[in-house]
């Protein structure tokens, strides 16, 4: 019999088939959706109306990983939610099989190579560079050293006009109370090297705008990671009468949606000048803020839009004198959810809420502009709904959202889009890694000599 370490366990894990391998599971159990490119087997998982991410993994790693995404999902990092980890499984003739480690599937999330797939303008891959400099620096900031960043082990999910960047992969990680300089830099050595690989595979497949070249992408992320930490933690010397610059910095900090939790002033003896650095930096300024008001738990930027049109609500209903936890209510009763429950059901698998809410603003100003007039909010909403979203393909769970993501071609197996498409020519590459076979000495690249160091 099977075990399950969960820290919240479900007797609905319990019937599923855990004595054949992942590989092998009946695909009723199974959900057809975007996935990364990933070493071990990982399927999409039904489990009543939830979603999980299922990977079969050696014991140690398993429960290393669980660990790990557990303590940053305590500390609130955009990582996925771990939910147990199933060991002591047997198959039919007795022989053990490796655990199984499940997460909940990130709803509206999409792997990278899926972005890319259906074309993506040079501008679109600098938010997504953003998006993953933000995750990164937030990881080094609580002390997470990551040791395998990649695109793969990273998957995006919109937010507003933005992209916000979730890690997937932590079984290499490692939780430090306090990283180095030197940890932090082997980390943005590793992400490099991986980086660059990822972004010549994009480049192969003509994936990549010409614009764009690996070696400049990857030194755009130094340059932007650089950038964010120093902001974020750096000192900053100020003459002594010059207190009002400390709001300054944490207003440019609020903007950049952190929180400083504390600030270190030093002062020196005589009073002529003043040292501040940040302390204790949170991201998620304006979620948190918009959480507290309306209960709406939503990305960064989603968030900093809805409390934008907020306050214009406000203001057009002359609210500004009322409190602002009951201007918010209404404005979310009156407003927000009037808006939501507009959207026809079979159309609202394509945003999540505060993603349609976003994109209606955008809609309506575009159309007040063009019509010379203040479309209202009501009005909007069908014209979004008729012009924008119906086109839109799906980005939860459905068994067509492979397909359009995918580009419209056919997988060979749906449930496991690393066997390739199935009009692909020719037999699909072998990993050597997998297969284990001694590789032939190549002068270019010598996987064996890679393996060893690897051990
Ligand atoms: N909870 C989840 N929600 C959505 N997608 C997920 C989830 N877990 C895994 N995936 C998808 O599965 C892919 C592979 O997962 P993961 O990176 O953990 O596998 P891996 O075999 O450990 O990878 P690696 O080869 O980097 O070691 C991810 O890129 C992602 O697309
Ligand atoms: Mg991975």
């Amino acid at each position: 019999m099977p075990r399950f370490l969960s820290a919240q366990p479900s007797t609905r894990l319990i019937p599923l088939p855990w004595n054949v391998p992942l590989a092998e599971w009946p695909v009723e159990y199974l959900v057809a959706l975007p996935r990364g490119i990933s070493r071990h087997v990982v399927r999409f998982i039904r489990v009543g109306e939830d979603v999980y991410a299922a990977k079969e993994v050696i014991e140690t790693a398993a429960l290393h990983e669980y660990r790990m995404l557990q303590d940053l999902h305590r500390d609130d990092t955009p990582a996925v939610e771990p939910l147990a980890v199933v060991t002591g499984r047997r198959d039919l003739e007795g022989d053990p099989l490796d655990p199984v480690l499940l997460t909940r599937h990130l709803s509206y999330s999409l792997p990278y190579r899926s972005l890319f797939n259906s074309g993506v303008r040079p501008d679109t891959v600098g938010r997504l560079l953003d998006a993953l400099v933000v995750l990164l620096v937030r990881l080094h900031l609580i002390g997470f050293l990551w040791l395998d960043v990649s695109l793969s082990n990273v998957l995006f999910r919109r937010d507003a006009g933005e992209f916000a960047a979730y890690l997937v992969d932590a079984e290499t990680g490692e939780m430090h109370d306090h990283l180095t300089d030197g940890q932090r830099a082997h980390d943005l050595q590793i992400a490099t090297t991986n980086l660059f690989g990822e972004f010549c595979d994009l480049e192969a497949g003509r994936m990549l705008d010409a614009s764009l070249s690996p070696e400049w992408l990857v030194e755009s992320i130094l340059a932007r990671y650089h950038a964010l930490w120093d902001e974020l933690t750096g000192v900053e010397e100020y003459a002594g009468d010059e207190l009002f610059r400390i709001e300054g910095r944490v207003r440019r900090l609020n903007a950049l949606g952190f929180d400083v939790a504390e600030l270190e002033v030093d002062t020196a003896a005589d009073g002529s000048t003043l040292r501040i650095q940040p302390k204790v930096v949170d991201a998620g300024h304006h979620s948190r803020r918009l959480l507290r008001l309306t209960g709406l738990d939503t990305e960064e930027n989603q968030a900093r839009r809805l409390l934008n049109d907020l306050d214009t609500w406000r203001y057009r209903n002359t609210l500004q004198g009322t409190d602002e936890g009951i201007a918010a209510h209404r404005w979310l009763t009156e407003a927000f959810h009037p808006v939501i429950a507009a959207v026809p059901n079979d159309l609202a698998g394509k945003r999540d809420d505060a993603q349609l809410y976003h994109e209606l603003l955008d809609y309506r100003w575009y159309e007040s502009e063009r019509q010379g007039r203040e479309v209202p909010l009501t009005e909007a909403v069908h014209g979004y709904v008729r012009d924008v979203l119906s086109g839109l393909p799906d980005e939860v769970v459905s068994s067509d959202a492979m397909a359009t993501v995918e580009g419209g071609r056919t997988l060979a197996n749906p449930y496991d889009p690393s066997q390739g498409f199935e009009d692909d020519e020719g037999p699909m590459p072998v990993d050597p890694w997998e297969t284990g076979e001694e590789v032939v000495a190549n002068p270019y690249l010598d996987i064996s000599s890679f393996k060893k160091s690897k051990d």
